[in-house]
């Protein structure tokens, strides 16, 4: 045989490379785009920075010869793995390509995505897995669950070291689901992405159940039901766009600090129409968004989940050029009560931040807990639980700024100075109480109201006697409970302060294993 020479040897790489990007081939690609789904590497190029991802192990194939799959191989194994960057920033990623045996997952496919995934960890950058999969390649049988086991060991291992984002692009079926649930954020595309343990057709036939996928496990039902997904996108095009949004508040590891940019917004801005937004009188409602956007950076509030537990808001802004984590009561929604979904949506919020060195920046308005038989058999006090040991836990900067109502032990559960805040602020309409004023009256001057001729001026004479005392910010702030008491337009400037004061925190706490979170 003659020997090859290199221009036909580079020849080869190159058509070989070229047959890499086929995939599963020109019809299957056609499907794919019928589906309105894009490729795994026209999703790769949406999401990086022009021109700078590298693949690897692009030659990878299965070794399945079960059921003639020896006979359908196909460059790369249904994966496209590798790196390249968001903002100039190195991430590492995985894209599924469903052209390619509608991108199940065998022993290689597994292989290749267990290769980026040591990566990331091992380079502390983050990770972003872009899921499009039938699940479990079924030929492969037992080599394909172990594939998924080294995932989910991976996934854990990853968990608080690097940021781990999922996006959710087609069907996730099955155990398959349990990766992107391990990761911090899940993004779905509506139409597209689909999630569920159980698929319909097993659903009718265990509970009777008529249901589609879309209603079981679409990017609605996740995002607004389950809690499940933390993003829903109306296109594939503004999915990258927020994860490259939100990539912009992450630091690539637990190491480093959050990016630091100059935003141009004077953090000593103050804004005097904070005065109207909050209302006094504690029974009048308002969208807590409009405190937030008018205290950040430019107004520009990235919000997590804004569609589950809407009585929470959680999500990143930068103040001062300095990202930020803000958890804050909804008045608009339930009154801003606390319950299961809100304390679990919080609590994984507050690990997230604190794990990344994001400070923690908390505003209250809180009436107390949600009451019902719903949430007491629903387990509000383990959910509810997962909040004082998320806020305790935290050794990040804590900032807590009570705008209105801090009751009961929704007070404590919303980061007080008990739990470790380092800055507590208050408005001057705050009220730090057990609870409201009404309530109190009822209970600690039952008897004298009962006994009294008028038992109406009586009521109303002792609930004022109770907002009196404590429906102020003052007898907390004469405790040492509230560090300062400020207008509503020195917030800005005071969170900023208080950033600045605590950018040198060290905290050591007991050394241990780790610790066991109610759940
Ligand atoms: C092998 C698979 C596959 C799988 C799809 N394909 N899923 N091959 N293993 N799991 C193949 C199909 O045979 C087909 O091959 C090609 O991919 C495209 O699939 P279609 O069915 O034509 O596509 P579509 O109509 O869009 O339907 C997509 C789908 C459906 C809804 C995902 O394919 C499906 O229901 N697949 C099975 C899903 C499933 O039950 N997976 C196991 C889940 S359990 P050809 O050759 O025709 O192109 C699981 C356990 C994980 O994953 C456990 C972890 C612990």
């Amino acid at each position: 045989m003659p020997e090859k020479g290199i221009d036909v040897l580079c020849e080869d790489l190159l058509k070989k490379r070229e047959t890499v990007k086929q995939g599963g081939g020109s019809k299957a690609i056609e499907k794919q785009h019928e589906k309105g789904k894009l490729t795994a590497r026209e999703r790769i190029e949406k999401l990086l920075d022009p021109g700078s991802f590298v693949e690897i192990d692009e030659f990878v194939e299965h070794r399945c010869t079960l059921f003639d799959l020896d006979k359908r191989k196909y460059l790369g194994d249904g994966v496209v793995t590798g790196f390249g960057t968001v903002d100039g920033r190195l991430v590492y990623v995985y894209s599924q390509d469903f052209t390619v045996m509608g991108g199940s997952l065998g022993e290689m496919h597994a292989k290749k995505i267990w290769k980026v995934q040591d990566l990331a960890l091992q380079n502390g950058a983050p990770i972003i897995g872009i899921n499009d999969s039938g699940g479990a390649r079924i030929q492969e049988g037992v080599d394909a669950l172990s594939g998924y086991g080294g995932i989910f060991f991976r996934n854990v291992k990853a968990s608080g070291v690097v940021p781990q984002l999922s996006v959710i692009a087609g069907p996730c079926a099955g155990g398959a689901v349990y990766s992107p649930a391990l990761t911090d954020f899940v993004f779905m595309v509506d139409k597209v992405g689909i999630m569920h343990i159980t698929g319909p057709a097993v659903i009718k036939a265990v509970t009777g159940e008529d249901v589609t996928s879309e209603q079981i496990g679409g990017a609605l039902t996740h995002n607004q039901t389950s809690g499940v997904a933390h993003f829903f996108a109306s296109s594939e095009d503004e999915c990258f766009t927020q994860v490259r949004t939100l990539l912009s508040y992450l630091p690539n590891n637990n190491v480093e600090e959050p990016p630091v940019i100059d935003t141009g917004d004077d953090p000593y801005r103050g804004d005097v129409s904070l005065r109207e937004i909050v209302p006094t009188n504690p029974n009048k409602s308002y969208r807590v968004h409009d405190v937030i956007t008018r205290v950040v950076d430019s107004g520009i509030f990235f919000e997590v989940q804004p569609l589950y537990a809407r009585n929470m808001v959680t999500g990143f802004a930068r103040l001062g050029g300095r990202v930020i984590g803000i958890i804050a009561n909804q008045a608009a929604h339930l009154a801003g009560c606390l319950d299961i979904d809100a304390s679990d949506k919080a609590s994984r919020f507050i690990r997230f931040c604190d794990a990344f060195n994001i400070p923690i920046v908390t505003f209250v308005d809180v009436p107390g807990y949600l009451p019902g038989t719903a949430q007491e058999y629903g387990g509000i006090i383990r959910h509810g639980a997962k909040m004082l040991y998320a806020y305790s836990e935290a050794t990040a900067p804590k900032i807590t700024v009570i705008l209105r109502k801090a009751y009961g032990g929704a007070y404590l559960g919303m980061c007080s100075k008990d739990l470790g805040a380092d800055v507590v602020l208050a408005w001057p309409q705050a009220e730090i109480a057990v609870m409201g004023a009404e309530g109190a009256a009822n209970i600690i001057f039952r008897k004298e109201i009962e006994e009294a001729e008028d038992k109406e001026a009586a009521l109303k004479q002792k609930i004022e006697e109770y907002r009196e005392a404590f429906a102020n910010p003052y007898i907390a702030a004469s405790r040492g409970f509230v560090d300062r008491v400020i207008l509503p337009e020195e917030t800005r400037g005071a969170i900023y302060q208080a950033l600045l004061l605590n950018e040198g925190k060290r905290e050591q706490r007991p050394k241990r294993k780790h610790g066991i979170i109610p759940n």
